[in-house]
């Protein structure tokens, strides 16, 4: 189950992603935001994050305007390694490596074709488990 989260600025490329993971068959959980009006990015950071710490999802998508206020946000709660990604190469990359389990993009910086690519690679790019790197996320929650 994939946790989605956005704010005002997010909303209309949430609604592409949503799409992207509808066609392609993913379970998802919307905890919103459910429209252009304005609103609050941390407090939809909060409810992806937490529903990552009970389990009740695996990974979360987080969108606002430039993806930076949500993932500083996310990054708040213990367990939480979310990577903002606007290249796919960090989108492959931060699973192989930070095993991220949040995606945070800002619908003003990337376009739908590309943030759907980001969302493609976040959700199929195994974690590396290569000892390393186990070692390095181990010192984060440290
Ligand atoms: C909202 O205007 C904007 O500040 C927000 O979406 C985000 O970019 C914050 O980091």
């Amino acid at each position: 189950m994939i946790a989605l989260g956005c704010d005002h600025g997010g909303f209309g490329l949430m609604q592409e992603v949503i799409k992207f993971l509808e066609e392609n068959n993913y379970e998802y959980k919307n905890f919103g935001t459910y429209s252009e009006d304005s609103c609050d990015y941390p407090d939809y950071a909060k409810k992806v994050a937490e529903a990552i710490q009970k389990g009740e999802c695996e990974k979360g998508i987080l969108i606002c305007g430039t993806g930076i206020g949500i993932s500083i946000t996310a990054n708040k709660f213990k367990g939480i390694r979310a990577a903002l990604c606007h290249d796919c190469f960090s989108a492959k990359a931060t699973r192989e490596h930070n095993d991220a389990n949040i995606v945070a993009m800002g619908a003003r910086v990337v376009g739908p074709g590309l943030a759907t690519e980001i969302v493609r690679l976040f959700l199929t790019t195994p974690f590396s488990n290569d000892e390393r790197h186990i070692r390095r996320i181990n010192k984060i929650e440290d």
